[in-house]
Protein backbone atom coordinates (compact mmCIF):
# COMPACT_ATOMS: atom_id res chain seq x y z
CA UNK A 1 0.00 0.00 0.00
CA UNK A 2 1.56 3.04 -1.23
CA UNK A 3 -0.19 6.04 1.03
CA UNK A 4 0.50 9.74 -1.53
CA UNK A 5 -0.90 12.60 -0.12
CA UNK A 6 -2.33 15.11 -2.29
CA UNK A 7 -1.45 18.56 -1.74
CA UNK A 8 -3.85 20.53 -4.60
CA UNK A 9 -2.93 24.19 -3.06
CA UNK A 10 -4.04 26.86 -5.13
CA UNK A 11 -5.62 27.95 -8.53
CA UNK A 12 -5.24 25.67 -11.43
CA UNK A 13 -3.60 23.03 -8.36
CA UNK A 14 -7.08 22.28 -7.09
CA UNK A 15 -7.85 20.98 -10.77
CA UNK A 16 -5.16 19.21 -12.09
CA UNK A 17 -4.60 17.12 -8.72
CA UNK A 18 -7.99 15.75 -8.59
CA UNK A 19 -7.15 14.74 -12.43
CA UNK A 20 -3.93 13.29 -12.02
CA UNK A 21 -5.43 11.42 -8.88
CA UNK A 22 -8.18 9.88 -10.72
CA UNK A 23 -5.63 8.31 -13.13
CA UNK A 24 -3.78 6.79 -10.61
CA UNK A 25 -6.86 5.54 -9.02
CA UNK A 26 -7.33 3.47 -12.41
CA UNK A 27 -3.89 2.06 -12.30
CA UNK A 28 -4.76 -1.03 -10.75
CA UNK A 29 -2.58 -0.26 -7.42
CA UNK A 30 -2.64 -0.11 -3.75
CA UNK A 31 -2.98 3.55 -3.38
CA UNK A 32 -4.18 5.00 -0.01
CA UNK A 33 -4.62 9.07 -0.31
CA UNK A 34 -4.51 11.45 2.23
CA UNK A 35 -5.73 14.66 1.16
CA UNK A 36 -3.58 17.62 2.96
CA UNK A 37 -3.90 21.88 2.50
CA UNK A 38 -0.94 24.52 1.67
CA UNK A 39 -0.55 27.84 -0.13
CA UNK A 40 -1.82 31.06 0.22
CA UNK A 41 -5.58 30.79 0.49
CA UNK A 42 -4.32 28.34 3.19
CA UNK A 43 -2.39 30.82 4.71
CA UNK A 44 -5.40 33.54 4.29
CA UNK A 45 -7.73 31.43 6.21
CA UNK A 46 -4.83 30.13 8.74
CA UNK A 47 -2.13 32.15 8.88
CA UNK A 48 0.05 28.62 7.69
CA UNK A 49 0.98 28.71 4.47
CA UNK A 50 2.07 25.05 5.19
CA UNK A 51 -0.43 23.91 8.54
CA UNK A 52 1.37 21.28 10.97
CA UNK A 53 -1.00 19.13 10.27
CA UNK A 54 0.33 18.86 6.74
CA UNK A 55 3.49 18.33 7.78
CA UNK A 56 2.29 15.73 10.20
CA UNK A 57 0.26 14.43 7.45
CA UNK A 58 3.15 14.60 5.07
CA UNK A 59 5.20 12.30 7.56
CA UNK A 60 2.87 9.50 7.53
CA UNK A 61 2.77 9.33 3.67
CA UNK A 62 5.32 7.58 1.20
CA UNK A 63 5.29 10.80 -1.04
CA UNK A 64 3.46 13.13 -2.24
CA UNK A 65 1.20 14.98 -5.20
CA UNK A 66 1.62 18.76 -5.39
CA UNK A 67 -0.19 21.33 -7.38
CA UNK A 68 0.92 24.83 -7.29
CA UNK A 69 0.75 27.61 -4.49
CA UNK A 70 0.07 31.04 -5.70
CA UNK A 71 3.03 33.90 -4.00
CA UNK A 72 2.20 37.50 -3.96
CA UNK A 73 4.37 39.42 -5.18
CA UNK A 74 4.78 41.70 -2.72
CA UNK A 75 6.37 40.31 0.38
CA UNK A 76 3.79 39.47 2.96
CA UNK A 77 4.94 39.10 6.74
CA UNK A 78 4.64 35.55 8.00
CA UNK A 79 4.33 34.08 4.39
CA UNK A 80 6.64 32.11 2.78
CA UNK A 81 6.46 28.77 0.32
CA UNK A 82 5.44 25.97 1.24
CA UNK A 83 6.89 24.01 -0.89
CA UNK A 84 10.54 25.89 -0.63
CA UNK A 85 10.05 24.60 3.40
CA UNK A 86 9.02 20.76 2.74
CA UNK A 87 12.32 20.41 0.50
CA UNK A 88 14.06 21.13 4.18
CA UNK A 89 12.01 19.50 6.01
CA UNK A 90 11.09 16.04 3.99
CA UNK A 91 15.31 16.12 3.24
CA UNK A 92 14.12 16.40 -0.71
CA UNK A 93 17.66 17.32 -1.83
CA UNK A 94 16.96 16.32 -5.49
CA UNK A 95 15.23 18.29 -7.77
CA UNK A 96 14.33 15.83 -10.48
CA UNK A 97 13.31 16.64 -14.50
CA UNK A 98 12.80 14.33 -16.89
CA UNK A 99 12.57 15.89 -20.75
CA UNK A 100 11.10 13.95 -23.30
CA UNK A 101 10.18 14.66 -26.53
CA UNK A 102 6.25 15.12 -27.02
CA UNK A 103 4.29 14.29 -29.98
CA UNK A 104 3.03 18.32 -30.25
CA UNK A 105 3.91 21.44 -32.21
CA UNK A 106 6.86 23.12 -30.57
CA UNK A 107 8.42 20.22 -29.25
CA UNK A 108 12.06 19.40 -30.12
CA UNK A 109 12.33 15.83 -31.30
CA UNK A 110 14.79 12.87 -30.02
CA UNK A 111 15.43 14.53 -26.62
CA UNK A 112 15.80 12.53 -23.54
CA UNK A 113 17.25 14.19 -20.64
CA UNK A 114 16.94 14.29 -17.32
CA UNK A 115 18.27 17.24 -15.14
CA UNK A 116 19.51 16.47 -11.69
CA UNK A 117 19.48 19.51 -9.62
CA UNK A 118 20.56 20.03 -6.30
CA UNK A 119 17.76 21.22 -4.09
CA UNK A 120 19.17 22.61 -0.89
CA UNK A 121 22.00 25.17 -1.24
CA UNK A 122 23.71 27.37 -3.47
CA UNK A 123 22.10 30.61 -3.53
CA UNK A 124 18.90 29.83 -2.62
CA UNK A 125 19.70 29.33 1.30
CA UNK A 126 18.35 33.29 0.68
CA UNK A 127 21.80 34.02 3.08
CA UNK A 128 20.99 37.92 1.65
CA UNK A 129 21.86 41.00 3.25
CA UNK A 130 21.90 44.91 2.52
CA UNK A 131 25.35 46.83 3.57
CA UNK A 132 26.26 49.82 2.80
CA UNK A 133 23.41 51.88 3.72
CA UNK A 134 21.09 49.93 1.26
CA UNK A 135 23.26 50.44 -1.52
CA UNK A 136 25.19 47.23 -1.66
CA UNK A 137 23.46 43.65 -1.68
CA UNK A 138 24.98 40.52 -0.89
CA UNK A 139 24.14 37.45 -0.91
CA UNK A 140 25.97 34.36 0.58
CA UNK A 141 26.28 30.93 -1.44
CA UNK A 142 26.89 27.95 -0.06
CA UNK A 143 28.32 24.64 -1.68
CA UNK A 144 29.02 21.45 0.62
CA UNK A 145 30.95 18.40 -0.39
CA UNK A 146 28.22 16.47 1.43
CA UNK A 147 25.63 17.75 -0.90
CA UNK A 148 27.40 17.95 -3.79
CA UNK A 149 28.56 14.38 -4.02
CA UNK A 150 25.21 12.89 -2.89
CA UNK A 151 23.31 14.65 -5.90
CA UNK A 152 26.01 13.36 -8.06
CA UNK A 153 25.45 9.83 -6.55
CA UNK A 154 22.04 10.04 -7.21
CA UNK A 155 22.89 11.42 -11.16
CA UNK A 156 25.54 8.61 -11.34
CA UNK A 157 22.96 5.91 -10.20
CA UNK A 158 20.04 7.21 -12.57
CA UNK A 159 22.41 7.31 -15.47
CA UNK A 160 23.40 3.51 -14.76
CA UNK A 161 19.38 3.04 -14.57
CA UNK A 162 18.60 4.70 -18.17
CA UNK A 163 20.53 2.33 -20.37
CA UNK A 164 17.51 0.35 -19.74
CA UNK A 165 15.43 3.01 -19.62
CA UNK A 166 16.47 4.36 -22.86
CA UNK A 167 13.42 4.65 -25.59
CA UNK A 168 11.21 4.50 -22.62
CA UNK A 169 10.02 6.14 -19.65
CA UNK A 170 12.96 7.65 -17.87
CA UNK A 171 13.92 6.01 -14.89
CA UNK A 172 13.83 7.71 -11.39
CA UNK A 173 13.36 4.71 -9.04
CA UNK A 174 15.31 4.55 -6.07
CA UNK A 175 18.07 2.03 -7.48
CA UNK A 176 17.18 -0.64 -4.40
CA UNK A 177 16.05 -3.09 -7.02
CA UNK A 178 19.30 -2.37 -9.57
CA UNK A 179 21.18 -4.90 -10.67
CA UNK A 180 23.27 -3.40 -13.31
CA UNK A 181 24.71 -5.13 -15.98
CA UNK A 182 28.16 -4.20 -17.24
CA UNK A 183 27.56 -4.99 -21.10
CA UNK A 184 23.99 -3.61 -21.26
CA UNK A 185 23.84 -0.93 -24.95
CA UNK A 186 24.69 2.64 -24.69
CA UNK A 187 25.60 4.16 -21.87
CA UNK A 188 24.16 7.54 -20.65
CA UNK A 189 26.21 10.01 -20.24
CA UNK A 190 26.40 12.42 -17.30
CA UNK A 191 27.37 15.86 -17.60
CA UNK A 192 28.62 18.33 -14.61
CA UNK A 193 27.69 21.70 -15.02
CA UNK A 194 29.37 24.50 -13.11
CA UNK A 195 31.28 27.59 -13.21
CA UNK A 196 34.19 26.03 -11.35
CA UNK A 197 36.26 28.63 -13.92
CA UNK A 198 35.06 31.92 -12.09
CA UNK A 199 33.58 30.73 -9.18
CA UNK A 200 36.94 28.28 -8.19
CA UNK A 201 35.45 28.29 -4.86
CA UNK A 202 32.14 27.34 -4.76
CA UNK A 203 31.78 25.67 -8.20
CA UNK A 204 35.32 24.19 -7.26
CA UNK A 205 33.76 22.52 -4.34
CA UNK A 206 30.84 20.88 -6.43
CA UNK A 207 33.08 20.24 -9.49
CA UNK A 208 35.27 18.30 -7.51
CA UNK A 209 33.07 16.39 -5.29
CA UNK A 210 31.19 15.45 -8.53
CA UNK A 211 34.17 14.13 -10.18
CA UNK A 212 35.31 12.21 -7.35
CA UNK A 213 31.73 10.78 -7.31
CA UNK A 214 32.07 9.77 -10.98
CA UNK A 215 35.45 8.02 -9.91
CA UNK A 216 33.33 5.31 -8.35
CA UNK A 217 31.12 4.98 -11.28
CA UNK A 218 33.73 4.31 -14.19
CA UNK A 219 31.48 2.29 -16.60
CA UNK A 220 29.62 5.36 -16.68
CA UNK A 221 30.62 8.34 -19.07
CA UNK A 222 31.13 11.58 -17.69
CA UNK A 223 31.63 15.28 -18.88
CA UNK A 224 31.77 18.77 -17.45
CA UNK A 225 30.14 21.76 -19.10
CA UNK A 226 30.36 25.32 -17.82
CA UNK A 227 26.80 26.52 -17.38
CA UNK A 228 26.54 29.44 -20.14
CA UNK A 229 27.57 26.46 -22.98
CA UNK A 230 25.56 24.42 -21.63
CA UNK A 231 22.07 27.03 -21.59
CA UNK A 232 24.08 27.12 -25.45
CA UNK A 233 24.66 23.54 -26.31
CA UNK A 234 21.15 22.03 -24.71
CA UNK A 235 19.15 24.81 -26.78
CA UNK A 236 21.53 23.77 -29.55
CA UNK A 237 21.73 20.02 -29.43
CA UNK A 238 19.45 18.86 -26.72
CA UNK A 239 19.47 15.57 -28.26
CA UNK A 240 22.90 15.15 -26.95
CA UNK A 241 22.19 14.82 -23.32
CA UNK A 242 21.26 12.18 -20.89
CA UNK A 243 21.75 13.16 -17.68
CA UNK A 244 22.83 16.89 -16.46
CA UNK A 245 23.93 17.71 -12.88
CA UNK A 246 23.95 20.89 -11.68
CA UNK A 247 23.73 23.36 -8.41
CA UNK A 248 20.29 24.55 -7.19
CA UNK A 249 20.64 27.78 -9.44
CA UNK A 250 22.19 26.75 -12.62
CA UNK A 251 19.90 23.54 -12.47
CA UNK A 252 16.30 25.55 -11.60
CA UNK A 253 17.42 27.55 -14.57
CA UNK A 254 18.05 24.92 -17.10
CA UNK A 255 15.05 22.98 -15.98
CA UNK A 256 12.58 25.24 -16.88
CA UNK A 257 14.71 26.05 -20.81
CA UNK A 258 14.72 22.82 -20.99
CA UNK A 259 11.08 22.65 -20.50
CA UNK A 260 10.71 25.11 -23.30
CA UNK A 261 12.22 22.47 -25.72
CA UNK A 262 9.80 19.63 -25.33
CA UNK A 263 6.11 21.73 -25.15
CA UNK A 264 6.47 23.66 -22.40
CA UNK A 265 4.85 24.25 -18.94
CA UNK A 266 1.70 22.34 -19.36
CA UNK A 267 3.34 18.87 -20.07
CA UNK A 268 6.42 18.94 -17.55
CA UNK A 269 6.55 17.63 -14.33
CA UNK A 270 9.47 17.13 -11.69
CA UNK A 271 10.16 14.91 -8.53
CA UNK A 272 11.68 16.53 -5.64
CA UNK A 273 13.61 13.53 -4.22
CA UNK A 274 14.83 12.19 -0.94
CA UNK A 275 16.03 9.27 0.52
CA UNK A 276 12.58 8.31 1.81
CA UNK A 277 10.45 10.54 0.29
CA UNK A 278 9.08 12.05 -3.18
CA UNK A 279 7.13 15.16 -4.00
CA UNK A 280 6.03 15.42 -7.48
CA UNK A 281 4.53 18.06 -8.72
CA UNK A 282 3.69 20.45 -12.00
CA UNK A 283 6.52 22.62 -13.03
CA UNK A 284 3.79 25.18 -14.04
CA UNK A 285 1.91 27.55 -11.08
CA UNK A 286 -1.19 28.70 -9.76
CA UNK A 287 -1.87 30.18 -13.46
CA UNK A 288 -4.88 32.50 -12.07
CA UNK A 289 -5.14 34.00 -15.46
CA UNK A 290 -7.41 30.18 -16.25
CA UNK A 291 -8.24 28.69 -12.96
CA UNK A 292 -11.80 28.16 -11.83
CA UNK A 293 -12.54 27.35 -15.63
CA UNK A 294 -11.82 23.67 -16.24
CA UNK A 295 -9.02 24.22 -19.13
CA UNK A 296 -5.61 24.05 -17.58
CA UNK A 297 -3.74 21.03 -19.01
CA UNK A 298 -3.45 18.31 -16.54
CA UNK A 299 -0.88 16.26 -18.38
CA UNK A 300 2.01 17.91 -15.99
CA UNK A 301 0.69 16.73 -13.06
CA UNK A 302 -0.68 13.46 -14.73
CA UNK A 303 3.05 12.54 -15.55
CA UNK A 304 4.40 13.88 -12.22
CA UNK A 305 1.65 11.09 -10.41
CA UNK A 306 4.51 8.54 -12.78
CA UNK A 307 7.34 9.76 -11.25
CA UNK A 308 5.60 9.06 -8.13
CA UNK A 309 5.36 5.23 -9.15
CA UNK A 310 8.92 5.19 -10.98
CA UNK A 311 10.46 6.15 -8.04
CA UNK A 312 8.68 3.62 -6.19
CA UNK A 313 10.20 1.38 -9.21
CA UNK A 314 6.81 0.58 -10.30
CA UNK A 315 8.15 1.11 -13.75
CA UNK A 316 4.68 -0.80 -15.62
CA UNK A 317 2.79 1.44 -14.02
CA UNK A 318 4.56 4.09 -14.73
CA UNK A 319 5.40 3.37 -18.46
CA UNK A 320 1.42 2.67 -18.93
CA UNK A 321 0.77 6.80 -17.65
CA UNK A 322 3.58 7.98 -19.92
CA UNK A 323 2.53 5.77 -22.88
CA UNK A 324 -1.48 6.78 -22.32
CA UNK A 325 -0.12 10.73 -22.29
CA UNK A 326 1.94 10.07 -25.00
CA UNK A 327 -1.20 8.70 -26.85
CA UNK A 328 -3.19 11.08 -26.39
CA UNK A 329 -1.04 14.24 -27.00
CA UNK A 330 -0.64 12.65 -30.55
CA UNK A 331 -3.95 12.58 -31.29
CA UNK A 332 -5.98 14.88 -28.77
CA UNK A 333 -8.11 16.06 -27.25
CA UNK A 334 -5.82 18.85 -26.40
CA UNK A 335 -6.49 21.59 -23.99
CA UNK A 336 -6.26 25.19 -25.23
CA UNK A 337 -2.56 25.74 -24.00
CA UNK A 338 -1.80 22.79 -27.04
CA UNK A 339 -4.32 24.21 -29.41
CA UNK A 340 -7.44 22.09 -28.28
CA UNK A 341 -10.47 23.05 -27.14
CA UNK A 342 -10.73 20.03 -24.33
CA UNK A 343 -11.26 20.62 -21.01
CA UNK A 344 -9.04 19.26 -18.41
CA UNK A 345 -11.53 16.63 -16.97
CA UNK A 346 -11.84 15.46 -20.67
CA UNK A 347 -8.02 14.97 -21.38
CA UNK A 348 -7.69 13.47 -18.41
CA UNK A 349 -10.12 10.77 -18.88
CA UNK A 350 -9.12 10.34 -22.29
CA UNK A 351 -5.46 9.55 -20.68
CA UNK A 352 -7.32 6.86 -18.14
CA UNK A 353 -9.24 5.17 -21.43
CA UNK A 354 -5.88 4.37 -22.92
CA UNK A 355 -4.71 3.50 -19.95
CA UNK A 356 -6.97 0.74 -19.95
CA UNK A 357 -6.27 -0.52 -23.47
CA UNK A 358 -2.62 -0.72 -22.44
CA UNK A 359 -3.16 -2.45 -19.20
CA UNK A 360 -5.99 -5.10 -21.62
CA UNK A 361 -3.04 -6.31 -23.74
P1 LIG B 1 2.13 29.90 -14.25
O1 LIG B 1 2.91 28.67 -14.58
O2 LIG B 1 1.10 29.76 -13.21
O3 LIG B 1 1.42 30.45 -15.58
C1 LIG B 1 2.14 30.93 -16.71
C2 LIG B 1 1.25 30.86 -17.95
O4 LIG B 1 1.12 29.51 -18.38
C3 LIG B 1 -0.15 31.37 -17.72
O5 LIG B 1 -0.61 32.03 -18.87
C4 LIG B 1 -0.95 30.12 -17.49
O6 LIG B 1 -2.31 30.23 -17.84
C5 LIG B 1 -0.24 29.11 -18.37
N1 LIG B 1 -0.30 27.77 -17.79
C6 LIG B 1 0.39 27.30 -16.72
N2 LIG B 1 0.06 26.05 -16.44
C7 LIG B 1 -0.88 25.69 -17.36
C8 LIG B 1 -1.62 24.49 -17.58
N3 LIG B 1 -1.47 23.40 -16.81
N4 LIG B 1 -2.50 24.49 -18.60
C9 LIG B 1 -2.66 25.55 -19.38
N5 LIG B 1 -1.99 26.71 -19.23
C10 LIG B 1 -1.11 26.78 -18.21
O7 LIG B 1 3.19 31.01 -13.85
P2 LIG B 1 2.95 32.51 -13.35
O8 LIG B 1 1.80 33.12 -14.04
O9 LIG B 1 4.27 33.14 -13.42
O10 LIG B 1 2.59 32.39 -11.81
C11 LIG B 1 1.27 32.33 -11.31
C12 LIG B 1 1.34 32.00 -9.82
O11 LIG B 1 1.89 30.71 -9.63
C13 LIG B 1 2.22 32.96 -9.03
O12 LIG B 1 1.61 33.24 -7.81
C14 LIG B 1 3.50 32.18 -8.82
O13 LIG B 1 4.15 32.57 -7.64
C15 LIG B 1 2.97 30.77 -8.71
N6 LIG B 1 3.95 29.73 -9.10
C16 LIG B 1 3.98 28.62 -8.32
C17 LIG B 1 4.81 27.57 -8.63
C18 LIG B 1 4.77 26.36 -7.75
O14 LIG B 1 3.89 26.26 -6.91
N7 LIG B 1 5.66 25.42 -7.92
C19 LIG B 1 5.71 27.61 -9.79
C20 LIG B 1 5.55 28.81 -10.60
C21 LIG B 1 4.71 29.83 -10.23
MG1 LIG C 1 11.70 27.03 -11.23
Amino acid sequence: MYRIALIPGDGIGKEVVPAAARVLEEIGLPLHFVELEAGWETFQRTGHALPEETVAGLKSCHGALFGAVSSPSHRVPGYSSPIVALRRILDLYANLRPLVSAPVPGSRPGVELLIVRENTECLYVKRERLEDNGDTAIAERVITRRASERIARMAFVLAGQRQRAKGGVPSIDSGRRLSLSEEAGKRALVTVVHKANVLSVTDGLFREAALAVAAEFPHIPVEEQLVDSMAYRMILEPERYDVVVAPNLYGDILSDAGAALVGGLGLIPSANVGDEFVLAEPVHGSAPDIAGQGIANPIATIRAAGLLLARWGESAAAQAIEQAVLSVLADGPRTRDLGGTAGTEEVAEEVIGRLEIEASR
